[in-house]
């Protein structure tokens, strides 16, 4: 228990780490399906102030607590607390935070191993292995429960060389390779032929579209993508040195977050459009586009198919960018179970990091025999109630358990003026009531069209 703590060496390893945290399949996939489901731009547009006046905010207090503490979760949110009842309540959060995050890794490893498999494909088509082609994107429980072992196995190397060896060396290494491949398949996709209907679609707001649900996907969204709610932001807190200023490194990952799925949409919606001039369908029978696993896993490789040769070096690289944008995400997850076990049950790293592992992974098999009932209720219970429900939880923690001179104190280090700044003026309420009240109504709105 009184091994030092890992650290991040520097600002820019930080950086990278939260910011790999945050862009993930939830940029690259997610994104794009909401706004070709939800009225193009006008999402866009909800979406981008949500992130900004809300996700940022918890963001904020996340990075708070975290450094603040310097420990895990459960430890942090005990160790602000004030009396029994705080106390608690911060066991039962952290614990849920644990919870959640290890959920939302066993379904993510799922959907990053049908990554991996899709990124194997095309060597296996150059090599002429047209059987192990096929079965690579095929569906079959056997594929999925190989690839979701060979991305967990990923997964586990690195968390288990710790937080400068591990996270922030792999997030510095894969974070630019990310955004290179990105802007290169921009580049490629928009020179295609009807890549330009794409961008109409996504860049032409349709507000008829703005209902009550949107505001809930939208909110769900930007939970998801900025990795809120469940210690995974407040860990990576942790291990950041005093001497760096956190409302810009929070503003630093919100906007490269943001900034990453929005560039997404300009692959992802011409690439669709593209698509369906090369003849593949791209509406599904309601009249929607198609979004989620068809659209990735249907839509994409079908465009890459009537590229001849080109296309496969072009799926290498498409399926590179998702399991690149995935394992910098995984990693973050895996980090707040195998934190809590090194700190709270006093095991050693190595240990600590199979043993979570492991039971991840049982997750994940689980869900993989019985997709179909398991898969959307683990994502749903996670991402759309547990992030944003634990959220509230942190905003109540920053705002009203720290008090306000340790806000301060723990503000002050690596930002001298941070009394001077609109920010210092405005957080502390925002968090303590603004955030709250606004998550909470966001869920109010939508329970009667919901429940209708
Ligand atoms: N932010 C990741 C994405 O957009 O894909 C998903 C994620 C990572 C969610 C880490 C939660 C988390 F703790």
């Amino acid at each position: 228990m009184s091994a030092p703590r890992g650290q991040f060496s520097s600002n820019f390893g930080f950086l990278m780490a939260a910011a790999g945290s945050a862009v993930g399949l939830g940029n690259i996939w997610g994104f794009p399906t909401n706004v070709a489901s939800n009225g193009g731009a006008a999402f866009v547009v909800v979406y981008l102030l949500l992130a900004f006046m809300l996700a940022y905010p918890v963001l904020m207090a996340e990075l708070t607590i975290g450094r603040h503490a310097r420990r895990n979760m459960v430890q942090a949110l005990r160790g602000i607390s004030t009396g029994p009842v705080s106390r608690a309540t911060g066991t039962v959060a952290g614990l849920a935070g644990i919870a959640v995050a290890s959920m939302i890794l066993s379904f993510y490893a799922i959907v990053a191993g049908w990554m991996v498999a899709h990124l194997a494909d095309p060597f296996a088509e150059l090599v002429g292995a047209s059987e192990a082609a096929q079965w690579l994107t095929g569906d079959s429980a056997s594929r999925n429960f190989t690839f979701t072992a060979i991305f967990s196995g990923l997964t586990m190397l690195i968390i288990a060389s710790g937080v400068e060896k591990g996270i922030e060396r792999w997030s510095t290494l894969l974070m630019p390779a990310l955004i290179i491949l990105l802007l290169l398949l921009i580049a490629y996709v928009l020179t295609q032929p009807g890549a330009m209907s794409g961008l109409e679609a996504y860049l032409i707001p349709d507000f008829s579209k703005l209902s009550p649900l949107l505001l809930l996907s939208a909110m769900g969204q930007a939970f998801f993508s900025l990795s809120l709610g469940v210690g995974t932001m407040l860990i990576y807190g942790s291990y950041l040195s005093k001497q760096e200023s956190l409302p810009r490194l929070g503003a630093l990952v919100t906007l490269i977050d943001v900034g990453i799925a929005f560039t997404a949409g300009l692959l992802i919606l011409p690439a669709m459009y593209v698509a369906q001039e090369a003849g593949t369908q791209i509406f599904a029978e309601s009249g929607e586009l198609i979004g989620g696993p068809g659209l990735i896993l249907q839509v994409l490789p079908a465009l890459f198919d009537t590229m001849g040769t080109s296309g496969l070096f072009v799926a290498i690289a498409f399926f590179a960018l998702m399991v690149i944008a995935s394992l910098t995400s995984s990693i973050s997850m895996l980090e707040v179970p195998v934190a809590f076990s090194i700190e709270s049950l006093g095991l050693k790293r190595k240990p600590a990091t199979l043993l979570m592992g492991a039971i991840i992974f049982g997750i994940s098999s689980l869900i993989i025999f019985n997709f179909e009932t398991l898969f959307g209720l683990v994502v749903s219970i996670s991402t759309e109630y547990g992030q944003p429900l634990l959220g509230v939880v942190l905003c109540i923690f920053a705002g009203w358990i720290l008090r306000r001179d340790q806000l301060l104190k723990e503000l002050k280090e690596g930002h001298e003026d941070i009394e001077q700044t609109l920010f210092w003026k405005v957080w502390p309420w925002y968090v303590r009531i603004f955030c709250p009240v606004l998550i909470l109504l966001t869920f109010v709105q939508s329970i009667p069209v919901l429940w209708a």
